[in-house]
Order: structure tokens, then sequence, then C-alpha cells
């Protein structure tokens, strides 16, 4: 067993992402850490090598991977002080594009995981008045074009988040759902772009569509992202945390925008030469949508 430290579990800790980061600085606060990744072999030798670590294979759309891991951790600390649903990955598609089954998969990853993850360790976290992080995104309240699978998804991560907070705490446990902004991970590069054939209507911009940074120009260090995630949780945070590159501008936007107005951030060309690659608008609803199908034509 593990003695009296905290402990915490964090989901998809392959090396360069964010949930490293953030085993990585909870370790290094002196939590016992359970650094799990569906591939082991990719959490960073760092972690391997920390004596307040464990590395476990989850993933977490495996019900049984998921089982096992909670058997291990009650076995090994009996309770479970954080927990840090951070595994999720993007899909860049046009909806009339994308193949309902891969649509679904995304769920059940970015939205059905966290919730299995819950379900499994609840027990734990009630044990330790623990708390959950959920890591949504802006993406989740704002709305990105060939972006709607994955921000739908991290929209219903969001609401089960903060309705899980309420039936969570008068047990004992804490939720922070966390309103993500960027950080500077290989997020877009492990982006899953779906091919866009030739009877698309959006053919005639298909370059645009694939086109992705290899990391978030806007992004904030992972390590500074974890620093004050941890922050947050030992300050005894509830309800939503926004966090991240752009945050306070989506904030704004959101706050500027009527109901009836639509926020649109594009990912389009390079702007001249210097790095950017978002152009940001507040229009009303579909105004960028009509923009891109002008562009098509
Ligand atoms: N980076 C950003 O700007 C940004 C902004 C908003 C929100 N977020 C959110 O932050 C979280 C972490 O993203 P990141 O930036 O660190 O991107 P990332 O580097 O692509 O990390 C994604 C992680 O999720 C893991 N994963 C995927 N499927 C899994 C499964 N079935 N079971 C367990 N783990 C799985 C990946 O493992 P493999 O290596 O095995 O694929 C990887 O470790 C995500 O939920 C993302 O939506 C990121």
């Amino acid at each position: 067993m593990v003695a009296v430290r905290k402990t915490a579990l964090i989901t998809g800790c392959s090396a360069g992402g964010v949930g490293a980061a953030i085993a990585e600085v909870f370790q290094e606060h002196g939590y016992h850490v359970f650094a799990t990744a569906r591939t082991p072999s990719k959490v960073p030798q760092t972690l391997h090598a920390a004596s307040n670590v464990t590395v476990m294979s989850l993933d977490v759309m495996s019900v049984d991977s998921i089982a096992a891991a909670a058997e291990q951790v009650a076995k090994q600390a009996g309770k479970l002080d954080v927990l840090i649903n951070n595994a999720g990955l993007g899909l860049n598609a046009p909806v009339l594009d994308t193949p309902l089954k891969e649509a679904k998969q995304l769920f059940d990853l970015n939205f059905f995981g966290p919730m299995a993850m819950l379900q499994s360790f609840g027990p734990l976290l009630i044990k330790a008045k623990g708390c959950v992080v959920n890591i949504s995104s802006v993406g989740g309240a704002i709305n990105f074009p060939f972006s709607s699978i994955y921000n739908a998804s991290k929209a219903a991560l969001i609401q089960g988040s903060e309705t899980w907070r309420l039936e969570l705490a008068p047990l004992g446990v804490r939720t922070i759902t966390l309103m993500t902004g960027g950080i500077a991970t290989s997020f877009f590069s492990n982006m899953r772009t779906l091919p866009i054939p030739e009877s698309s209507n959006y053919y005639g911009i298909k370059s645009i569509i694939e086109e992705n940074p290899d990391q978030n120009p806007y992004g904030m260090e992972p390590k500074a992202f974890a620093t004050q995630l941890l922050r947050h949780v030992e300050r005894g945070a509830s309800g939503k945390i926004w966090l991240g590159g752009g945050v306070a501008m989506a904030r704004m936007l959101l706050w500027l925008s009527p109901s009836s107005a639509v926020v649109s951030i594009h990912i389009r060309h390079r702007i001249s030469s210097t790095e950017d690659w978002l152009t940001v608008n507040i229009g009303w609803i579909g105004r960028k949508t009509e923009a891109i199908l002008q562009s098509i034509g």
C-alpha cells in the first residue's frame, strides 16, 4: 500500500502530451502518481524511473482495462485523491463527410471514457473525499468549422461534468471542469483528419481543411499548464476553470456575442509570413460558414 501520500491518476500520459506534464508536476509535488496510457512504453522514461510513480496500462475505451486499473489502485493505495480525465483526441472533418461510426467512436473516447472512469474510480474517490478533473475544451463552448464532432463531444463532457459535480458534492467529491485553451502539445498532429472525397462539397477547400500546425502556436507550455492545474486542485477549486492559451479572448468573445451570434474560429491559410494560422471572427450565425461556402464556389 502507498502510505499516507496523496494519490493522483492521470489518463493519456504519452510523452509530449499534457497528461505526461501533469503526471510530472503532481509527482514533483509529492503525490503518488498513477501515470496511465494505452501504450505504457509511450510514457516518458522520467516517470517510469520515479519512485512515486506507477506506470499502468489503461485504455479508457475498454471497460475491462478500466476495471483492472481500478483494482490495481485499490490494492496499491486503497483510495484515489485526484482523478484527471485527460485522454482525448480531435477529429477534423466536415459533418457531411464524417461516417457515423467515426463520430460515435470519438464520443466513446471523449465523453464515455471519462464517464466510465468516474464510475469505476468513484468508490476510491469517495473514500478519499477526492477530486475529479475533466479536461474539456473551449471547443465545447465555441463553434469551429470542421470540428463539430470533437466540439460536441467536449460540450457533452462540460454538461456531464458540471452535472456530475452536483451529484458528487454530497458524497464529498469535488469536480473541476477544465475549459481548456491552447496547450503546446502535438494535439493537432495527433488529431485525425478524415480524407475529403472528391464528391465532397468541400473538396475545393480540401487543403484549407487539412492544414494543421504541428503545434498550437497559441499554446501554453504543458508544464506551466500542469502547474496551474495543480494549484487549482490544491486550493479546493470546483466547477468550470478556464486555463490555457487564448482563454481570455475566448471568454471575452463568448461574453460579447448574443445567443443568436456565432463566434467562429476558423483554421485557414497562414496569414502572410507570420506564424498566425487562426482567424477569429464574431459574426451572425453562419457568417463564416457562408464565407467557406463562397470560397468553394
Ligand atoms: N492541446 C490543446 O491545445 C488542447 C486544447 C483543448 C483541450 N485539450 C485536451 O487535452 C487533452 C490532452 O490532449 P493533448 O494536447 O495532450 O494531446 P495529445 O498529445 O494528442 O494527447 C492525447 C492523449 O490521449 C491518449 N489517448 C487517446 N486515446 C486513448 C484511449 N483510448 N485510452 C487512453 N488514452 C488515450 C493518447 O494516447 P496515444 O499516445 O496512445 O494516442 C495521448 O496520450 C485532450 O483531452 C484534449 O482534448 C487539448
